[in-house]
């Protein structure tokens, strides 16, 4: 039998290969750059599974373009690049990567948490100009983290791992989401729940950790940033669409907020320039980026698409319909 033939738009990691080429015929884009949009509806014609970044819109054009589609496994956790219902339609089962970047999410959320509250990156900037005259009383004083009010927006899996880590710096917590936690969750978080508006009045840092839907989309918007704190920062690892970034220029231009750390952007590799302002940590994209989740992110994704020709339920499907109707 011939093997199901396999378009990476990545060359991926070892791990992830080792286990799709065992299975698979896999013709791998090994380009620097994302490969160009083309090339990819060109690549896919053929291919009976697709193994794709968060870059890569899955959407009509690419399913017309790819007749014999029966997966598109997304090499991320969040989904908003693949039009579900599209791949629902057509029969194409699409997956994700849950469960193994939660921390290393949460990790680099704090990351940039103490980054802009502690002003790391006027300070790197200024160790490395050769400026600096030395140790000063006022110099570069920041925003204490300790003991504030930390205010998740999103109690998912990452929002609760952001939260467990604030255990050890004394804060207070408190979240608000469309789903109350259970009780055991925000007891031994110490978690409260509220809604948005006392969220944002009471927060000292408002950490973003929602998927991108219909519904976040554009949430943090003027309305968001005016109920703020003067002092508060907000922080973003969740998607860059979920805050309207033209607001969010205008608030931190009009001082309704102290500062912001980015890690994602409405218009991906765009960074709006109002952004690039000493109050505003600026990263690009990279919070579930450790080694070895990545990894294990290209080794879950290969391990949907292997899943799916063995005749199995992929683990991380998101449109289990479609298997169901078969
Ligand atoms: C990264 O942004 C992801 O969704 O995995």
């Amino acid at each position: 039998m011939p093997k199901p033939r396999v378009y990476a738009t990545h060359q991926l990691f070892e791990e992830a290969r080792a286990v799709l080429d065992a299975a698979c015929e896999v013709e791998y884009w090994t380009g620097e750059e994302r490969p160009p949009r083309e090339e990819v509806l060109r690549r896919v014609k053929d291919k009976e599974g697709l193994v794709c970044l968060l870059t890569e819109k899955v959407n009509d054009e690419l399913l017309r373009a790819a007749p014999k589609l029966r997966i598109a496994a997304n090499v991320a956790v969040g989904f908003d690049n693949i039009d579900l219902d599209a791949c629902t339609k057509r029969g194409v089962v699409a997956s994700n990567t849950p469960g193994v970047l939660d921390e290393t999410t949460a990790d680099f959320a704090w990351t940039l948490l103490m980054a802009v509250a502690r002003r790391l990156g006027e300070g790197e900037q200024l160790a490395r100009s050769g400026n600096w005259k030395g140790w000063n009383l006022d110099q570069l004083c920041g925003a204490d983290i300790w003991g504030k009010t930390l205010g998740i927006v999103g109690f998912g899996r990452i929002g609760r791992a952001m939260a467990r880590r604030a255990l050890g710096f004394q804060m207070k917590v408190i979240y608000t989401d469309a789903v109350m936690a259970p009780a055991d969750v925000t007891e031994s978080l110490k978690a409260e729940y509220r809604d948005m508006n006392s969220l944002l009045a009471e927060s000292d840092f408002v950490s973003l950790h929602t998927p991108l839907t219909p519904e976040t989309r554009s949430l943090f918007d003027a309305s968001k940033f005016y109920r703020m704190k003067p002092t508060a920062f907000l922080i973003n690892t969740a998607r860059g669409p979920v805050v309207d970034e033209a607001a969010l220029v205008a608030a931190l231009e009009a001082k309704k907020i102290a500062g912001a750390a980015l890690d994602v952007y409405e218009n991906e590799p765009f960074i709006h320039p109002g952004l690039k302002r000493p109050n505003v940590v600026l990263a690009p994209h990279l919070a579930s980026a450790s080694l070895a989740t990545r990894t294990r992110m290209a080794v879950i994704a290969a391990n949907n698409v292997v899943a799916l020709f063995k005749g199995q339920m992929p683990p991380n499907m998101l449109n289990a319909s479609v298997l169901k109707k078969s």
